[in-house]
């Protein structure tokens, strides 16, 4: 049975960190309650020569490296972003371009916050079916750039960065003790699209838009959206919550991802939260926090890791993965 391995992984983020006590001067909010509320402390905040494509670029050519591969062994990018360079062409056709490399495809995957666990499934599905041999998983945002910085519930929250990982199909025995991804389910459901949106687009508006948040509605579906779909996850691999070594959920809110594991009964000691560092980087998320537990040694080669996000749309979804 062909499994996707994880080869490589990196990250990027802006030269700039926007500390909460920045935002006093301009909205009426205090550090305090931002930690409070979300654990956020501070977030990078893109210049205007950092984009979704150069943060792409920079996090796919640190997870290149890290795999010990060039552009040229690559067959597929999947980006995953809310925030392209362009409406069209795909932002991953250009970090293609910008990795000079002219060979294989490349497409953007739009799902919002939950885009990279989209693609990493999407991903495996390419590997699996023998379409792709080593696909580059891209999630670059720029949230900075949809912001309304005069709205305090919402323009606190969110970040820049980007997160990339080289995946690589290599041959499993069909068991738990693979390496590589395990088991993926995905979920989406419309109805709630008013709840997390952005009010702008080439369709409707024809402008950008700026994101619209009912943060308490999100708030209020994200725990029990999350805990059942990573009950599915664990029921079709046959796993229950202590089996796991690392939990990487999206970094939205602090009080969500405690409260997720809690319900789930997973460890605190195997909850990864970078929310303070990053705040809310949408697709970015979930690469950006395997970065940092990579980095400081936490995750190790073997160990069991489940992937979690949710976001606009509702989109939400989970991948069990074996680093
Ligand atoms: N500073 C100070 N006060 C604020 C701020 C701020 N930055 N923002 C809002 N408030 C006020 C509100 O106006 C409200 O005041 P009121 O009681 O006088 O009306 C009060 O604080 C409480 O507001 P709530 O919205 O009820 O606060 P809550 O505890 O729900 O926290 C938050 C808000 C942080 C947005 C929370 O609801 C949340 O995290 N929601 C989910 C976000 C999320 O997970 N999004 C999903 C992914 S994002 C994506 O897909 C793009």
């Amino acid at each position: 049975m062909i499994r996707s391995v994880v080869r490589g992984n990196g990250a990027a983020l802006p030269r700039r960190i926007m500390k909460n006590a920045d935002f006093e001067g301009m909205v009426e909010t205090s550090d305090e309650w931002i930690v409070q509320r979300t654990g956020i402390r501070q977030r990078h905040v893109a210049a205007d020569d950092e984009t979704t494509a150069s943060l792409g670029e920079a996090a796919a050519r640190a997870a290149l490296s890290s795999a010990g591969m060039t552009p040229a062994d690559i067959d597929l990018i999947i980006l995953a972003t809310s925030t392209p360079n362009n409406t069209f062409p795909a932002t991953a056709v250009e970090i293609q371009n910008r990795l000079g490399m002219h060979h294989g495809f490349a497409f953007d995957m739009q799902a919002v916050c939950s885009g990279f666990v989209y693609a990493v499934a999407t991903a495996d599905l390419y590997i699996r079916g023998g379409l792709a041999k080593r696909v580059l998983v891209i999630g670059s945002e720029t949230f900075s750039r949809i912001l309304d910085w005069n709205d305090r519930s919402t323009c606190v929250l969110f970040g820049d960065g980007a997160g990339a990982l080289v995946l690589e199909a290599e041959e499993g025995v069909g068991a738990i003790t693979d390496r590589g991804v395990l088991a993926a389910s995905l979920r989406s459901d419309g109805v709630h699209k008013d709840k997390l949106f952005v009010d702008g687009g080439p369709s409707t508006t024809g402008t950008v838009g700026h994101l619209r948040m009912e943060g308490r509605e999100v708030f209020k579906h994200a725990v029990g959206m999350i805990t059942d779909v990573i009950e599915a996850t664990f029921g079709d691999a046959g796993i229950t919550a202590e089996d796991l070594d690392w939990f990487v959920p999206h970094q939205a809110n602090k009080r969500i991802i405690d409260a997720s594991a809690k319900k789930l009964g997973i460890a605190e000691q195997k909850v990864v939260v970078t929310v303070d560092l990053h705040g809310n980087t949408s697709a970015a998320s979930v690469p950006l926090a395997l970065s940092v537990a990579v980095a400081d040694g936490r995750i190790k080669k073997g160990d069991l890791v489940l992937l979690e996000a949710m976001g606009g749309g509702f989109t939400w979804g989970a991948v069990l993965l074996r680093w």
